[in-house]
This record gives structure tokens, C-alpha cells and sequence, in this order.
């Protein structure tokens, strides 16, 4: 087995700066090449993160033996072809969801993998949040009886829809829904344990501005056990910009009990049980905030949107690595990206023709 793991970084842009950073700690990932069609964002990466070298030729940079793995973290849109050439190449890929624009290329996608055995993981960022961990845990151990109701949101301030690439449906693919509301669809599947979809239905659209995606999403899936409500929203005003205005709360309604987070909130994470400890009045009638790990303080500048506590940063690309070096399975492999991707492309459906849909219905 080799000791490190050779990784390209390709996409030099905003949220790339996670993964690069994320990478320069995990000890047996080895930084070889930053890439960007445009040089001067390759050349600053590599600068500023330790890439052994840049490039603007991914396809050069795959030609290379000691190359093992891709993050792919440009625009959307291209993440299908990206997947497609770096697996082609021989290379395992981490990419930041959505893991594609398209159903079609979702499904070649998978195919690929399997065909090649090669890790396809999708960066759903917040599975590695330690909420997040802790939250599947305590459900898992029964501490909140049977999940019936996850209702969550993601929603931020864009002050001006006509600068970067996110309202043009040729870069993005799509709006909030595969911008925001994918990663509570994949908390969701994650922290209910991959149940069973029946339905989606969805209403969304372009409601504060002239753009051609949708900035305003609230998905409703049902499950055989449990109702998902889904929402999100690009264009919230509130003081603060992008960073402060950033919402990012979910919670978990059990028959026993109940689990909140709230990434603005303090404490982020809380949970009510019925289970007779927590019951306790001098636990706060039953609610209690368990303590979760605490990051180092040189992991904050790339952690969480408005929470320097919590980062899922660097135990993603860690895993990820891990994976890579010794063949075992990734949290949210190509399937589960699929998966992701049915849910999202149900719900652009059902908001079209106006009524709920089976993931069955909403491919044919
Ligand atoms: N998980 C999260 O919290 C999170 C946050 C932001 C963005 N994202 C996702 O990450 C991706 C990037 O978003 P961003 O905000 O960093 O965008 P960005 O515009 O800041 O950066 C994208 C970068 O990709 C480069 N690029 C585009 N096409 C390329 C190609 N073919 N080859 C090489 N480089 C190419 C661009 O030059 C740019 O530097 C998107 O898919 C987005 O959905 C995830």
C-alpha cells in the first residue's frame, strides 16, 4: 500500500481555499498540482497552499504516474465531463456537489466508478460536521425514538445577481436547489439512514429578481418514515453580507425526542430526550448540549460558514485519503450522489407540472 496519496487540486476559486487548506493537514496527502484554466488562480494556490506545482493543462497533469486522485471544485457544470476525464485517466475524485448538473451524466458517472473501482466521492461537506456525526449517533442508539419530521434550511444574502456565475444556467445548471438545498437533502439521507423515497414535491423560482434559476426552494420529500421540508433561498436580506446573513439550521423531530442545530446559534447543537438521564431538571429540562470536538484554532479560517468551531474540513479530505490508500468505502460515494440527484431532479419536476412525484415518475 503507498504510503501518500498524490492529489490534483482542480478549481482555484472561492471554496476550493477549503479543500487546499484541508489537504496541507491531512500528513499523507501529497499536494502535487494546482490547476485553473485561469493560471493566475492556479499560481496563488500554489503559493499560498503548497502545491508542488501549478498547471492550466489538467489533461497533462493526469498524464502523470505519481498522480492518484482529483478535488474537483470548479463551476458546476463542468463536474460531469471533470469526473468523466480523471476517472478515464485512472484517478480517484473527491467533488464538490453537486456531484453533476445532469441525471444523465449522474448516472455515467456511477458507472464510470463502478466500472473502473476507482473512490467517486461527493463533498457534501457538512457529513463530516461533528453535528452531524453526532446527530446520526444518537439516532442510531434510539435516544430520539423513530425520526418522523427533518426540517431544515440554507439561505444567504447574493447582493447582486448579475456578477459571478450562480443565476446563469450554462455555468450552474440550476439555482438554489443544487446550490444550497443539496446539502440538507444529503444531511437528511445521512442522518435517517438512506430510507426509502415515495414523493417529492417542490415549489420554487426566481422571486426577487430577473434571473433564469431559481433563488427561492422549498423541497418536500416523503419517506416511508419521515417528512423532509427542505428550503432555501439565495437572496435573504439581512445586514451583514454573504457570511453573516448565512442561515443554516436543521432539526430532527423523534418520537422520543428531539435534535437542533443551528450554526449561528451557541450552542450550535441540542438536543431533548426523553431517556431518563437527560430528563434530569438540572440539565435543562431534558434539553442538553453535548460536547462536541473542538477545532484547532488554525482550522478556522476555513471551517464552517460562520462558525469557527465546528469544520468538517479537514476529516472529509482525511477520509477521503484513507479511502483512497486503503480501499474502503467513502461516506457519500457516486450512488449516493445519484441518489442526491434524483431527489433534485424530482423536485425541479414536480414544480414544473405542479404535483407530487415518485422518483420512478420523475425519470421517465
Ligand atoms: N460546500 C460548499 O460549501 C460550497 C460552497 C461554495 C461552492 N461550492 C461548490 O463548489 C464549486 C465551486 O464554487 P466556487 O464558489 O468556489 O466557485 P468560484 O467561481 O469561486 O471558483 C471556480 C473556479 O473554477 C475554475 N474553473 C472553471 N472551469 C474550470 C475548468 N474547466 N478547469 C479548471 N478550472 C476551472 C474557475 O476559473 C474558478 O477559479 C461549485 O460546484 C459550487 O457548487 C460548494
Amino acid at each position: 500500500m503507498p504510503k501518500s496519496l498524490g492529489v490534483v487540486l482542480v478549481g482555484c476559486g472561492g471554496i476550493a481555499r477549503s479543500h487546499a487548506f484541508a489537504l496541507s493537514k491531512v500528513p499523507n496527502a501529497r499536494m502535487i498540482a494546482s490547476v485553473d484554466i485561469n493560471e493566475q488562480s492556479a499560481i496563488n494556490f500554489k503559493e499560498r497552499f503548497g502545491f508542488e506545482t501549478h498547471s492550466t493543462d489538467l489533461d497533462a497533469v493526469l498524464a502523470r504516474p505519481d498522480v492518484d486522485a482529483v478535488v474537483i471544485a470548479t463551476t458546476s457544470k463542468i463536474h460531469g465531463a471533470l469526473i468523466t476525464k480523471a476517472l478515464n485517466a485512472g484517478k480517484h475524485v473527491l467533488v464538490q456537489k453537486p456531484m453533476t448538473a445532469s441525471l444523465e451524466e449522474a448516472r455515467q458517472a456511477v458507472a464510470l466508478a463502478k466500472k473502473t473501482g476507482l473512490k467517486l466521492m461527493v463533498s457534501f461537506f457538512e457529513l463530516f460536521l461533528p453535528p452531524v456525526e453526532r446527530a446520526r449517533q444518537i439516532i442510531e442508539a434510539g435516544l430520539i425514538g423513530e425520526p418522523f419530521l427533518f426540517k431544515a434550511m440554507m439561505a444567504w444574502h447574493t447582493p447582486d445577481v448579475t456578477k459571478g456565475w450562480r443565476f446563469d444556467p450554462e455555468i450552474a445548471g440550476g439555482g438554489v436547489i443544487l446550490d444550497g438545498n443539496v446539502h440538507h437533502v444529503s444531511n437528511a439521507l445521512y442522518l435517517l439512514g438512506n430510507p426509502k423515497i415515495e414523493s417529492v414535491y417542490a415549489e420554487y423560482g426566481a422571486l426577487t429578481a430577473d434571473v433564469k434559476v431559481e433563488d427561492t426552494a422549498v423541497i418536500l420529500v416523503r419517506t416511508d418514515k419521515a417528512i423532509l421540508e427542505i428550503s432555501g433561498s439565495n437572496r435573504l436580506q439581512e445586514p451583514g453580507g454573504a457570511t453573516m446573513a448565512f442561515k443554516d439550521y436543521w432539526q430532527v423531530f423523534g418520537t422520543k425526542g428531539t435534535i437542533q442545530w443551528d450554526a449561528a446559534a451557541r450552542p450550535t447543537f441540542r438536543v431533548f430526550t426523553e431517556d431518563e438521564k437527560a430528563l434530569d431538571p438540572l440539565l435543562a429540562n431534558g434539553w442538553v448540549s453535548p460536547k462536541l470536538p473542538v477545532m484547532p484554532p488554525d482550522h478556522r479560517e476555513f471551517s464552517m460558514h460562520i462558525n469557527g468551531e465546528e469544520s468538517p474540513w479537514v476529516p472529509e479530505h482525511q477520509h477521503f485519503v484513507d479511502c483512497c490508500l486503503n480501499d474502503t468505502p467513502v461516506r457519500s460515494d457516486a450512488e449516493f450522489g445519484l441518489t442526491t440527484q434524483l431527489i433534485l431532479e424530482a423536485a425541479y419536476k414536480s414544480g414544473k407540472v405542479g404535483r407530487r412525484l415518485s422518483l420512478e415518475e420523475a425519470q421517465a
